[in-house]
């Protein structure tokens, strides 16, 4: 092992050298360099490279060992004792070390992987109700114990309900490509709940009561107050006598359910082909009492619901005799209605899935 400083050749030099490479100055070096290097191993697989660099088949015990070949009885002897010692000391502390060394790491990794077994589970973490669902559910509620049947129509609906029998002329702008989405084989995605009165009409005949919740589609540029899906909710009546007092009647009836309070309202003329005559309900301002603020845009009222008497085209077009039989009808933005009743300024929220904004309901 030391061989390049064989070529020293002062007298004192080689005697140093001498000293330099005698099997017992050899060991005495490697006991103390091993034990000190020992003290700062901190992980097995540095102790096993030590151990293996000091007492494996290539280390200078195993180089020592090969030379006693060379050595008298006596020298023999001497070196052998000396050699295991060392040895022995080495394998002993080496020993220790990975003890401990085990030790430390058994208890780090406890440390590390701790848990609190006394914790309750976690379980299944419920989900809640979406905001348009929950109003709409109330709404449900109200309208049965009126005597509504809740009415279900597909979202796929064909032109003659969703325009022609609803008395929408083909020349109406609410046809346009621009804002309906039309299927290639003349299907369409409904462009609000109307449909479902002809439905109503066909199926239910007169009199009845019916609402229908449900989603609806337009081909709108998104964004914080348009989307191109919603919901609406779709309410109608036919009877007897049907006159714009039952109307407001209901309609009051159906405010101050949502908003827990008289709500005060105003009928103004609005147009629909469906209806004749035909109206948008306005609330007074529940943010300011009428005042006028943001919200109304300092009006002090609020557009919330179109709504009319059924139009006598409307009735002919479903069977049913207008002489004989008269009926309102709304449609609700339901969607807009949780906006407002949150106070949520941004209709994208509502359909974005998004846990921070939905948990709060
Ligand atoms: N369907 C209309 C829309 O989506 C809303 C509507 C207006 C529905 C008047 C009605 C009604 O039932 O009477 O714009």
């Amino acid at each position: 092992m030391q061989e390049s400083q064989s070529k020293v050749d002062s007298p004192a030099a080689e005697a140093a050298n001498e000293r330099g490479t005698s099997p017992d100055f050899v060991l005495e070096n490697l006991r103390r360099a091993t034990l000190m290097r020992l003290a700062s191993v901190t992980s097995l697989e540095e102790l096993e490279e030590l151990r293996v660099e000091a007492l494996g088949r290539k280390g200078p015990i195993a180089q020592i060992g090969k030379e006693f070949g060379k050595l008298t009885p006596e020298q023999k002897a001497a070196l052998g004792k000396l050699l295991n010692s060392v040895k022995q000391e080495l394998e002993r502390a080496f020993r220790e070390k990975k003890s401990r060394l085990e030790k430390e790491e058994l208890a780090e990794r406890l440390r590390r992987e701790w848990i609190d077994v006394t914790l309750p589970a976690r379980g299944v973490r419920p989900g809640s109700l979406h905001p348009v669902t929950q109003l709409q559910w109330e709404i449900e509620d109200l309208f049965t114990s009126l005597g509504f049947a809740v009415l279900d129509g597909p979202e796929v609906e064909t032109e003659e309900y969703n325009f022609d029998a609803l008395n929408i002329p083909p020349s109406h702008p609410a046809r346009d490509m621009q804002d309906t989405f039309w299927l290639s084989d003349g299907h369409l995605l409904r462009t609000h709940t109307s449909p479902v009165q002809v439905r109503g009409m066909r199926r239910l005949g007169p009199p009845f009561r019916m609402i229908a919740p449900g989603r609806v589609f337009r081909n709108e540029e998104v964004d914080a107050s348009h989307e191109h899906t919603f919901y609406q909710l779709e309410g109608m009546m036919v009877d007897r006598n049907v006159s714009v007092a039952n109307l407001i009647y209901f309609m009051k009836t159906l405010l101050s359910e949502i908003f827990h309070r008289d709500v005060t309202v105003r009928l103004r003329p609005g147009f629909f082909p469906f209806v004749e005559p035909g109206f948008e309900l306005d609330i007074q301002c529940l943010i300011c009492g009428g005042s006028g603020c943001p919200v109304c845009k300092h009006s002090g009222w609020v557009e919330l619901l179109p709504c009319g008497l059924v139009h006598p085209n409307v009735l002919r077009l479903s069977n049913i005799d207008p002489d004989e039989w008269s009926g309102f009808a709304f449609g609700l933005g339901l969607t807009r209605l949780v906006m407002m009743r949150y106070g949520i300024d941004d209709i994208r929220q509502l359909q974005g899935g998004d846990l921070r904004f939905l948990n709060q309901f």
